[in-house]
Parts: structure tokens; C-alpha cells; sequence
């Protein structure tokens, strides 16, 4: 069976764009005889700001405009890209599609976790869908899996690396001994890091995606405002190796985790986990989101999670999805929230055990004051680390480990706020989340 061409519109032509571009030269034959003749893509408009800059793909001048507008108003567009990123124009576009009654595409977490409360209304109003499986873990089909292919599961835990330039900064700095600044460049170079890669490195990509996430698993849209995120800036050399030393390794983890009272509790930090756990071999640009169901049991998820073509590859699954659901009167309406009354547990109920690390001056007593008041916080002790520096073992200032007993969140804070206190440290505690999963 031949069909008629669907006309994209393609908002952005960088990194992802193109390889949108890419996929569809080389194998949209491919997908028209895997979708049985159902899928025929054409782009019929390519949108950037500037015109003059090289391309690393030859496609032609007439189909390129500044005006993003142009993308959506064009009637031989049918379904729109939005490959720009930002959550201002990128909010027009998308909102100025389904006004349009033009199914979108989007890569964009930032957009979706910020300000989908608005743009799902108006999917909503317009019955016209919204897909971004580019949004979530670059190429891994894991927005597919969990809204179609769970869908029988209740979605109990959801544990995920899902920043893969997080994923390699941490890598390079474990494994290569390199400083944050020398990493951070390697991961914008490869085309990992979003434009303004702020986001990346304090976590909050990493929180857009799991946002997303939560909200497919449990059907509420989830407040960014009341989601716990710390990222990777602030991570040492000296924690890495004293991680190492103490059997784990430092990854940028996320959760979204079913309580039995049907709260979710959703927090993205840097966390210590054991070398031997499987997602401590997810290394580089890789992610994995490890996933269990009430009947699935565990599973896990893995693959390039950023670059230019494993996105591309998500986007595409986006485009025929939206195409074929265009030719066929089962029309598919994306992700739509569909409850109002989910619950988040509060960041401070939350409860694991802990690495602390106390730059403390070296004298009598140190040791005995900080555990002292631990201990009349009821929080336990179970391991030390104080490595010597063998250079200089009569040091005025040493770095002292105490690994914690679990306990929530904010037991240890109210417990720490006391030992600011003391006149032995030299700098606030630096504290892990030892995770046991
Ligand atoms: P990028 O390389 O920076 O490309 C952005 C493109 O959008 C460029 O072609 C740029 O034009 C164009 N653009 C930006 N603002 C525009 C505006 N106001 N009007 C017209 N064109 C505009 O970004 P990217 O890495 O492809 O990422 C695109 C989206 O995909 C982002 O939302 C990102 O979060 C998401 N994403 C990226 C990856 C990845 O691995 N890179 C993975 C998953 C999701 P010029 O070329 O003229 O500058
Ligand atoms: N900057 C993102 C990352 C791109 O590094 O994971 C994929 O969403």
C-alpha cells in the first residue's frame, strides 16, 4: 500500500534537527515498507535564526525561513518540529501548532516539564496531540514503554540516569582524572549539552525528564516548584575517590517512586551507589532507567541517551506515530493528564542512609563532638573514613568521612545544622545519598 506524503515542519536544525534530516534522506524508504506503506515523511520547511551558518547537511535553500511562524502556517505542513529548545518561542510554536490543529514533535523537557500544564490544555481543547519521546533519555524508547507498553502495570519505581552529559562529565572525571571544566568540554563538543548547558550540570535537565516520567506513570502533572534537584557542579575529585575507596561510585541518579499511601516521591541528585549494581556500568553518554511494575517486576531500559542521531531516531518513532494517527479515524491524542489530586512526599520525609564528608581542623576531640551529636539526633554511625595524606600526616586540616545509618532526610539536615555549629570545621559538611537499590 502506497499513501500520500505527511509535510513536517521542522523548527530547528541544529544537533537533533539535522539528524532528523539525516534519518529521513537515508531510510525514509524504510520506514515507509516497516510501516507497510502507511508513513511517507517529506519536510517541506526548515526553520533557524541564521541563515548564513554552515550546515553539516545539504538541504535545499528554498526550504529554509527565520520565521517560525512559517512553519506552522505553511499548508503543506502538517505535523510540527519543535527542535529549538527554551521554553519562550518554543511555547508559542508548539501552542500556535494545536491551535492549528498540527499534531507536534518535541525534544523539549524543559518546555514540557515547565510549561505543560498549558500547552496539554490546549492538546486537550484541540484534540490534537503532543509526542516527545526525544524529550526523555535521548534514543531509549522509554515514554513509549511506560505510557503504551506498561500500560497494565501500576508503576512502582522508576530509578534513572537520565543525563548523559552528567553521565559523562562524571565518567571522565572517575575514570580519566579529569576537572569538571576539561569534562564539561569534551560533553559540548560531542553534541551532549543543550545550548546553555546550565541545565545539565545542576541537575535540573535530568529533573525536567523525570518530571515527565512521574507524570506518565501516575497521571498527575507535577509542580517543578516542589521537586527536590541538586546536580553534579559541586561534585569533587576528593568525593569520587573517597567513593571509590569505600566500594561505590557517584552517579547523577533520579527517582520517581510510588509510596504506599499513593504519594510519589521525585528527586534528582548525585548519589553514591554500589560498583557491583548494574547502573554503575552506565557509563559516558549512556542512560538507563531501571523500571518496575506491579506484574512486569524490574526491568531496565538502556542506551544513547543524547546525540545527534539516537535523538533523531525518537523523534522520527514521533513523526510516524503522528502521521499514521492522522490518516486513521483512532486518532491518537499523545499524553493527556488524567488526575488532579496526586501527591508528592515532601524532600524531608524522604530517607536513605549517607556519606558525609567534615573538613574539620585537626584536633582532640573532633572525632567524639561531631558523632556526640549525631547521636543525640539518633542518627547512627556505620563506618568512618579519614585517609592520612602520606605526605604530610601532621596536617592542621583533614577531611573526615562518617557513613550514616538510614534515616530521613530531615533528620540529618536539623542534626547537621548543629554541627555547622562547632568551631571545628573549616567548610559546610558535603553530604551523599548512599542509594541501596
Ligand atoms: P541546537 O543544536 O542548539 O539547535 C537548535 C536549533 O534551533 C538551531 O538550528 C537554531 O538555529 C534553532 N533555533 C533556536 N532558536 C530559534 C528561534 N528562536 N527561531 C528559529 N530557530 C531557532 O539544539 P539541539 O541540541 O538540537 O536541541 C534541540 C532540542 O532537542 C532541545 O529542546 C534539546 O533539549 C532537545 N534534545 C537535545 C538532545 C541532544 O542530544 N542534543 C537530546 C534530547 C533532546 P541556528 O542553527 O541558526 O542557530
Ligand atoms: N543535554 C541532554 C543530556 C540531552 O545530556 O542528556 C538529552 O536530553
Amino acid at each position: 500500500m502506497s499513501c500520500s506524503q505527511t509535510g513536517i515542519g521542522l523548527a530547528g536544525f541544529g544537533t537533533v534537527g539535522s539528524g532528523v534530516w539525516k534519518i529521513i534522506e537515508r531510510n525514509g524508504g524504510l520506514i515507509g515498507s516497516r510501516s507497510q506503506g502507511d508513513v511517507s515523511l517529506a519536510i517541506r520547511k526548515i526553520c533557524v535564526r541564521d541563515l548564513s551558518k554552515k550546515r553539516d547537511v545539504d538541504a535545499p535553500d528554498e526550504l529554509f525561513t527565520t520565521d517560525l511562524m512559517e512553519v506552522v502556517n505553511d499548508p503543506s505542513v502538517d505535523i510540527v518540529v519543535e527542535l529549538i529548545g527554551g521554553t519562550d518561542a518554543a511555547f508559542d510554536l508548539v501552542a500556535a501548532a494545536l491551535r492549528a490543529k498540527k499534531p507536534v514533535v518535541t525534544g523539549n523537557k524543559a518546555l514540557l516539564a515547565e510549561r505543560g500544564a498549558e500547552l496539554f490544555a490546549i492538546s486537550a481543547e484541540m484534540e490534537t496531540s503532543i509526542h516527545f519521546e526525544a524529550a526523555v533519555a535521548g534514543g531509549i524508547p522509554i515514554i513509549k514503554a511506560v505510557q503504551e507498553s506498561l500500560i497494565g502495570n501500576q508503576i512502582e519505581d522508576i530509578v534513572g540516569i537520565i543525563n548523559g552529559t552528567s553521565n559523562y562529565i562524571l565518567m571522565r572525571m572517575t575514570e580519566a582524572g579529569l576537572g569538571y571544566p576539561e569534562a564539561l568540554k569534551e560533553a559540548k563538543d560531542l553534541g551532549y549539552a543543550e545550548a546553555d548547558e546550565t541545565l545539565d550540570v545542576n541537575g535540573w535537565d535530568a529533573a525536567h525528564k523525570a518530571i515527565l516520567l512521574g507524570s506518565l506513570a501516575h497521571g498527575f502533572l507535577i509542580d517543578p516548584t516542589q521537586v527536590y534537584v541538586r546536580g553534579i557542579e559541586k561534585v569533587t575529585p576528593l568525593d569520587i575517590s573517597f567513593a571509590s575507596d569505600l566500594g561505590y561510585v557517584v552517579k547523577l541518579l533520579s527517582f520517581v517512586r510510588l509510596r504506599d499511601n499513593g504519594a510519589v516521591e521525585i528527586r534528582t541528585q548525585p548519589s553514591f551507589i554500589s560498583k557491583t549494581h548494574i547502573l554503575a556500568s552506565v557509563n559516558g553518554v549512556f542512560n538507563a532507567v531501571a523500571v518496575k511494575g506491579d506484574g512486569l517486576g524490574d526491568s531496565l531500559f538502556y542506551g544513547r541517551g543524547a546525540g545527534q542521531e539516537p535523538t533523531a531516531s525518537s523523534a522520527i518513532s514521533d513523526l510516524a506515530e503522528a502521521a499514521r494517527s492522522m490518516r486513521h479515524a483512532d486518532s491518537n491524542r499523545g499524553f493527556l493528564p488524567y488526575r488532579t489530586d496526586g501527591q508528592l512526599v515532601p524532600i524531608d520525609e524522604t530517607e536513605t542512609s549517607y556519606y558525609v564528608r567534615f573538613s574539620v581542623k585537626d584536633q582532640p576531640g573532633v572525632i567524639a563532638e561531631i558523632a556526640s551529636l549525631l547521636a543525640q539526633h539518633e542518627i547512627g554511625i556505620s563506618g568512618t573514613h579519614s585517609p592520612v595524606d602520606a605526605d604530610n600526616p601532621d596536617a592542621e586540616f583533614v577531611e573526615m568521612v562518617f557513613l550514616l545509618h538510614s534515616c530521613p532526610f530531615g533528620k540529618l539536615k536539623g542534626a547537621l545544622t548543629k554541627v555547622e555549629e562547632l568551631d571545628c570545621l573549616t567548610a559546610r559538611p558535603v553530604v551523599f545519598r548512599i542509594e541501596k537499590i
